[in-house]
């Protein structure tokens, strides 16, 4: 038999991070989803990576974009500009006629028109086929959970830009919601909290800094404090203050409520079998906003349902769309709209 000379790439695309699989191969590639242009010229000047490090250090022609805002693409062009960049990364010493094939993951929610759109952008980047998988699912393929059984399943994935949750059964979605809150939406509440108390403009990055080292869900038992340093609004010169744990953990309430909401709306419109499958099997975390210190047991405590964090919640939508690929042969979507192998075998 010909041996397959096709490489399968899976492709998380988050409005933080981008992060690709490979097909016997793994993770290849993580990077932060960022382009930084020229303003005047239209130049690009870096992405991913290097292009995030630039982030609040940038001369006044040079800006960093996220192409990408709450989830769904906002600037088509510079996505794709950012995905073929990527892509390139990973072929470089491969030869490049050699064909391959791309199982994208999309925020569920989002119409037939835009998931065609997202596909037709891969096609367009010389691969044979492009599909779109929904972001829950490949999440709860990559998180192990039994997707394709008769039983609910539900994931709650807290991105940089969106929240989504899912309740799976029998290999598809069943109801699903979404909030636009994330971690980004996180560090802005801490830039207006540093700003209104202290009278200080702290950066992007200092806010992200913030959220991941003392920001907590639940009281902090013990008070960590951070040193920050920013500009003071009154006087223009920079200052550095000291925040606590304590002082973040008052802001972030109104996150957590935005969270809640979103798994009551979803479990609303949930039919009730599949509701007592979540009561007992409790609800996957997952997201790079899982990682918010104390956010499982706050999740817990509220709803009254056991919420389990995943073991790599970043990379469970890469892997879910690996585990597709790793399924004996290429993907193909058959008219049922069901993931399914070259031979028609269902990949879940
Ligand atoms: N240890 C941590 N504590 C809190 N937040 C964290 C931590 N590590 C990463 N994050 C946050 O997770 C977010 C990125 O998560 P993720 O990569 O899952 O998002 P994404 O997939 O790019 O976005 P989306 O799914 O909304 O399109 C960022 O806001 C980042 O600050
Ligand atoms: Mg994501």
């Amino acid at each position: 038999m010909l041996k397959r000379l096709e490489e399968l790439f899976g492709v998380d695309l988050g409005t933080c991070n981008t992060i690709i699989y490979q097909q016997k191969k793994g993770i290849v590639l993580s990077e932060p989803s960022v382009v930084a242009i020229q303003t005047d010229t239209g130049e690009i000047k870096a992405f991913g990576k290097e292009a995030y490090d630039m982030i609040g250090r940038t001369p006044a022609n040079v800006e960093v974009i996220y192409p990408l805002k709450d989830g769904v693409i906002a600037n088509f062009d510079m996505t794709l500009a950012m995905l073929k960049y990527f892509i390139g990364k990973i072929k470089r010493g491969y030869q490049w006629f050699r064909s391959f094939q791309v199982l994208i993951s999309v925020p569920c929610g989002i119409t037939n028109v835009q998931k065609r759109a997202v596909e037709e952008m891969i096609l367009h980047k010389g691969a044979r086929r492009s599909i779109t998988i929904e972001e829950p699912l490949a999440a709860a393929m990559g998180a192990g959970l039994p997707v394709a059984e008769p039983i609910g399943s539900m994931v709650l994935d807290i991105g940089g830009g969106t929240s989504q949750v899912a309740i799976i059964s029998l290999g598809g979605i069943v109801v699903s919601e979404s909030v636009r809150r994330g971690g980004m939406s996180i560090d802005q509440d801490i830039i207006e909290y540093v700003k209104k108390t202290y009278n200080m403009a702290i950066g992007e990055r200092t806010a992200e800094e913030i959220k991941k080292n003392v920001a907590a869900v639940v009281m902090p038992v013990k008070e960590v404090k951070m040193d920050i340093r920013g500009r003071d609004l009154m006087q223009g010169l920079p200052r550095t203050i000291s925040i606590s744990s304590q002082e973040i953990y008052e802001i972030m309430d109104d996150f957590v409520k935005s969270i809640l909401e979103c798994i009551r709306l979803a479990m609303e419109k949930c039919p009730p079998e599949l509701a007592g499958d979540v009561m007992e099997q409790g609800i996957l975390l997952c997201g790079g906003g899982a990682l918010l210190e104390g956010l499982d047991k706050r999740l817990q405590q509220d709803i009254g349902v056991p919420v389990h964090l995943a073991e790599h919640p970043m990379e469970c939508i890469a892997q879910g769309t690996g585990k597709m690929l790793n399924f004996n042969g290429a993907i193909i979507i058959d008219r049922s709209e069901k993931i399914v192998t070259e031979d028609r075998e269902s990949v879940l």
